[in-house]
């Protein structure tokens, strides 16, 4: 079933899959309207619920609306490269007219330089290091684009090093943490989205000058609740061939859960990953919530 694990090629120092490194310049001058929005995450933060939830805003809270296609449809993923015939994001962005809505994964210094020029909008969100890197290795075992995780402890060193695609989490979160307040970033995590759902809503939505019902604003909660999302064919990542996403190896909604990394670390592996989290990310004031 395996199609193609693509291998990693470095960009300016990130590990990236090799078709993005292959069209990193056609990537990197992508030039961008001042209208259009980008959502940037580390691979596996929250990318999709906050997609869902800002279709959803644009269009008011109409449901029927945001099943107009998938959701790598109606938000292109800037980077991806698949497998034909599955079109680029490029290919998907180009056929749009702006406003559009824009996914990436990239870290800040990646980002094409016509966002910060343009002084588009950006959300990015950031998910707990443990969870993040257990949902990424369930992922690289589905995501057969993606290279083989290999066996958990390993993975672990991965992350911590960096070298898994998309490169360093850390550098990731503190890159655009960093650049907040300079930039039109808004910094949310997937731990207040799950704790407080109605309050990100809302933030989100004043963020984009809009404003709804409350009414509105409870249903986008319901449509985005983690079941919804799983439930609903045009988020669950189900539309793609199981030669890339293999879903009976693990589901892409696979838990939605703060706290599943308890049941994946070891006590060895606790220590050791909290001594280099400590290393890495001394000296930044990013309120993760370590202790959920
Ligand atoms: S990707 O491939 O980077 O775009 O993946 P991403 O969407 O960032 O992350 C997938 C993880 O987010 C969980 N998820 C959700 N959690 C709570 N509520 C909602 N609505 C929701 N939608 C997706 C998804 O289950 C993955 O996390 P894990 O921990 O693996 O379940």
């Amino acid at each position: 079933k395996t199609l193609c694990r693509f291998p990693l090629r470095s960009v300016r120092g990130i590990p990236l899959m090799e078709p993005i490194a292959q069209s990193w310049e056609s990537i990197w001058s992508f030039c961008p309207d001042p209208s259009d929005l980008l959502i940037s995450t580390y691979p596996k933060a929250g990318t999709t619920w906050t997609q869902e939830i800002v279709d959803l805003l644009l269009h008011n809270g109409d449901a029927e609306a945001c099943k107009r296609a998938t959701v790598a449809v109606r938000i292109p993923f800037l980077e991806i490269i698949s497998p034909p015939p599955i079109p680029s994001g490029l290919d998907l962005l180009n056929k749009m007219n702006p406003p559009r809505v824009i996914k990436t994964h990239l870290p800040i210094q990646l980002v094409p330089e016509g966002f910060w020029k343009n002084k588009c909008k950006v959300i990015y969100v950031a998910r707990n290091a443990k969870d993040n890197l257990v949902s990424y290795y369930h992922f690289d075992r589905m995501n057969h684009t993606q290279p083989d995780p290999g066996p958990w402890d390993g993975y672990i060193h991965k992350f911590m090093k960096g070298e898994l695609a998309w490169g360093s989490w850390y550098d990731h979160v503190k890159g655009y943490w960093e650049e907040r307040e300079n930039r039109n970033i808004l910094y949310l995590f997937y731990e207040d989205m799950k704790e407080n759902p109605r309050h990100e809503v809302e933030r989100i939505m004043k963020f984009l000058d809009l404003s709804l019902s409350d009414d509105v604003i409870g249903s986008i909660v319901e449509l985005t609740s983690f079941k919804a999302m799983k439930d609903n064919p045009m988020t669950n990542y189900t539309f793609l061939p199981e030669e890339i996403f293999d879903h009976s190896v693990s589901p892409f909604m696979r838990k939605g859960e703060v706290g599943d990394w308890a049941n994946h670390f070891s006590s060895e592996q606790l220590q050791l990953f909290e001594e280099d989290y400590e290393r890495q990310m001394k000296g930044t004031n990013i309120p993760f919530r370590m202790n959920i």
